[in-house]
This record gives structure tokens, C-alpha cells and sequence, in this order.
């Protein structure tokens, strides 16, 4: 069975901009996000707060979470991989953010420098600070059909890193096939070892789109309870450090798709959304 309603999760100003080669100018971003938020998506990942040194395309991310217009009812998750981003985060108005672990220990010394075990204890840090300033969390596990540095990756070991994100206290695991690899089979078995340690409705999909599967991944996944999916418009999207990896499954066409099977999920349904009292009425600006 299918369910009714589907959260997407909007990544394209982080995954999508983090990974273009020139650096797309602050203003532009803001623009971007302004017009995601007015297509009805109930969350948009809108920047990181990572070290400039590591993604300089990221380097702007005070100003960009700054300069949106935030419409009420959408949230603005960023990417905070410690403690040092989380409180920059915070001091730039962030009301939610993500931290990003993996499934394999080299992708994550790659990715964040450090090992898994010391990732976690990063990860507890900021979640305590979380907790005391009533900051929600959401927890990445990346590579989880896949790993551009070691290969193949067990199910058990994904659902070993997803259980322990989830009891550390964030409220929504996304597992992330970063670099596009997955197949029907290998998400099946990836979720269902994952399902026995984190509950189903706590659970999201983020898939890379690499060899074209990104869709048919998701698909297997709604069949088995999955109800919140990260999409990224046009397809924009992409890891530094996991060469290769193309886009993340656009999210026009998790829509179509969605649309198609007569799932709910709130957006681009632009008389509805407008009528919804949730979206004053403004002028596009077309010079921007
Ligand atoms: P490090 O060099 O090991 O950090 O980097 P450090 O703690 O040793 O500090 C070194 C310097 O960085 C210090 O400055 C710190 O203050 C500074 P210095 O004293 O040299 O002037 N620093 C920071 N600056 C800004 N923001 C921070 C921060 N932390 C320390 N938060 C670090 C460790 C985690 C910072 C680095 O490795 C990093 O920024 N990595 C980010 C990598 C990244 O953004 N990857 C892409 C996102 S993950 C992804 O795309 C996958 C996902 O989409 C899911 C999927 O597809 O699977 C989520
Ligand atoms: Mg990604």
C-alpha cells in the first residue's frame, strides 16, 4: 500500500548549490529559496554552516539564511556537522538543523574529517545544545547503498548509525544513497534492516540519481511505509567528496510522480496554496 501523504523535503540550495563549480552569488540563492517557499514545499534545506575552507560554496550562509523571506509553516533546516556551526546557525536565525553522519568510516573521514565514533560524539554535542535551546534535528546517514571509498556497505551497519542518530534524539533519519548506486533490491533490504531499529514514520529517503533509479528507489520505499522523501529542484545536487555523484532526484518529478499516484503532498498547487492565506500576493521581480 501507498500512503496519502508525502513530506518532500526540499535540498537544492544546500545539496544542489554545494556542489556547483562556480559559486552561485548570495542574492541569487535567496531568490531561489524565496521561490521554492512560494511553491508550497513544507521544508527547504537552505544552506550549511560548514567550514569555507571545505565548501566555499557554502561560505555565504549567514547571509543567505538571513536574507530569506521565511513564510510561516515552511522550515529552513541547515547543516550544522558541529557545534562551532550549530551556534554560528543559531546566531543567524536558524530554528532547525541537520547534522550528517555516514555508514562508512572513510566516506566520513572524507566528508568531516574524523571517524564515525568521533562524528557521534560532535553529533551529541550539538543535539544537547539543541535540546536546551528547543531546536529540532534532523539526522543524515549518507552511503547507505553505497560508499565511493569502501564499496558495498551492510544494511546491519546502516541501521547500526541510523539507530543511534535516532536515540541520540534526532526526529527524522534521512538515508542518503549519496552517489546514486542503489537498486530495488538493495533499498529493500537496506530499509527493512533499518525499520527493525528506527520507526517507519521516522524514516526519509534521499537518493542521488546517478544511474536513473532515484524514482524507482522511492517507489520501494513508500511501498514500505516511507513517507517523507528529499527531492532537489532540477535535479541540482551533489557531494565534494563523493566524485561522481550526480544530482538528487528532481523534485518536479517526485511530484509528477507523486502527483501521479494521488499522493498528497501540499505543493505547486498554486490556486490552493495561494487561496491558503499563506502566501500574501506580491509582484515576481523579474531583474533579480
Ligand atoms: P576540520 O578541519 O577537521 O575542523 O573540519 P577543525 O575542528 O579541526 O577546525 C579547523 C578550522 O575550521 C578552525 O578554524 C575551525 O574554527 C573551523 P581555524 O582555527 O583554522 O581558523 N571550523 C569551522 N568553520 C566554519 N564552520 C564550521 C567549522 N567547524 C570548524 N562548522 C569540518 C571539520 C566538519 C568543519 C569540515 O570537515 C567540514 O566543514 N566538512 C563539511 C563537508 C560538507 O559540507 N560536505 C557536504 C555535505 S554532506 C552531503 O552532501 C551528504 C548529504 O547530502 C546526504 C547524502 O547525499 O548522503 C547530507
Ligand atoms: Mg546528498
Amino acid at each position: 500500500a501507498l500512503p496519502k501523504k508525502v513530506k518532500i523535503v526540499e535540498v537544492g540550495p544546500r545539496d544542489g548549490l554545494q556542489n556547483e563549480k562556480s559559486i552561485v552569488p548570495a542574492q541569487l540563492k535567496i531568490r531561489l529559496i524565496d521561490m521554492l517557499s512560494e511553491s508550497g514545499l513544507p521544508v527547504i534545506e537552505a544552506t550549511s554552516f560548514v567550514s569555507p575552507k571545505w565548501v566555499p560554496q557554502m561560505a555565504d550562509h549567514a547571509e543567505v539564511l538571513k536574507g530569506i523571506r521565511k513564510l510561516p509553516g515552511i522550515r529552513y533546516p541547515v547543516l550544522t556537522p558541529n557545534l562551532t556551526g550549530f551556534q554560528a546557525a543559531v546566531s543567524s536565525g536558524a530554528e532547525e538543523v541537520a547534522i550528517f553522519g555516514a555508514a562508512s568510516e572513510l566516506f566520513t573521514k572524507k566528508n568531516i574529517n574524523c571517524s564515525i565514533d568521533e562524528s557521534l560524539e560532535r553529533f551529541e554535542k550539538v543535539l544537547s545544545a539543541a535540546r536546551a535551546a528547543d531546536i529540532p534535528v534532523r539526522g543524515y546517514v549518507s552511503c547507505v547503498l553505497g560508499c565511493p571509498y569502501e564499496g558495498k556497505i551492510s544494511p546491519a551497519k546502516v541501521a547500526e548509525v541510523a539507530k543511534k542518530l535516532y536515540s541520540m534524539g534526532c526526529y527524522e533519519i534521512s538515508l542518503g544513497d549519496t552517489i546514486g548506486v542503489g537498486t530495488l533490491v538493495g533499498m529493500k533490504d537496506m530499509l527493512s534492516a533499518v525499520m527493525k531499529e528506527v520507526p517507519v514514520s521516522a524514516l526519509a529517503v534521499h537518493c542521488h540519481d546517478t544511474y536513473g533509479q532515484a524514482l524507482t528507489n522511492i517507489l520501494m520505499a513508500l511501498q514500505m511505509g516511507v513517507t517523507v522523501v528529499d527531492s532537489s529542484v532540477a535535479g541540482l545536487g551533489g557531494c565534494p567528496y563523493a566524485k561522481g555523484a550526480s544530482g538528487n532526484v528532481a523534485t518536479e518529478d517526485l511530484l509528477y510522480m507523486l502527483n501521479g499516484l494521488g499522493i498528497e503532498t501540499g505543493s505547486f498547487c498554486s490556486s490552493e496554496f495561494l487561496s491558503s492565506g499563506r502566501l500574501p500576493p506580491r509582484k515576481i521581480d523579474p531583474q533579480v
